[in-house]
């Protein structure tokens, strides 16, 4: 299993992965981190910003808890455990955008292995520092800088 992070451009990495190495997409590319306002990004709770309600079950995740933010988009790993299962087990996960790393630390507990492409060096940073926390040095790769 391997988990590699690409420090670079999501647009120039993903013309090098190879054909058919991946089995799930997840992303969110750069957006306006949840509200219009500096106090709609702020002030909500993590299922008010990150779920649409509506009827039917695509929206019908079970409860998970918020986290301490190491950024303003940081996903919950917990709900990202329940979307990286689109994925077979034991599948690739990609996630372009990665931000913080949630995805990739769900992928990990989730049986999944993982790409992550991230371009922002201090974000990049808090993504190493994630998956290292979570895996054994022979299973993480680095990758990058790729421009
Ligand atoms: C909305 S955030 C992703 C949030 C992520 N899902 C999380 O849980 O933290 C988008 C990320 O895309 C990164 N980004 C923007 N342009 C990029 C590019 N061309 N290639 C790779 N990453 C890029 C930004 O630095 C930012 O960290």
């Amino acid at each position: 299993m391997t988990y590699t992070l690409h420090r670079g451009d999501a647009l120039t990495v993903l013309k090098f992965l190879p054909d058919e190495s991946i089995n799930a997409v997840i992303t969110t590319p750069p957006y306006n981190s949840g509200g219009r306002t500096s106090s709609e990004r702020t002030s909500r709770g993590v299922r008010a910003k990150y779920v649409t309600s509506g009827s039917g079950s695509a929206h019908d995740l079970k409860p998970f808890p918020g986290e301490n933010c190491l950024r303003v988009t940081q996903k919950p790993v917990e709900i990202m455990q329940q979307l990286v299962q689109i994925c077979p087990e034991g599948g690739a996960v990609l996630a372009p955008f990665t931000g913080s790393g949630s995805t990739g630390v769900a992928a990990f507990r989730e049986g999944r292995q993982f790409h992550g492409v991230e371009l922002g060096l201090r974000h990049a940073d808090i993504v190493e520092q994630r998956l290292r926390a979570e895996l054994t040095k022979d299973d993480f790769v680095l990758a990058g800088p790729e421009a």
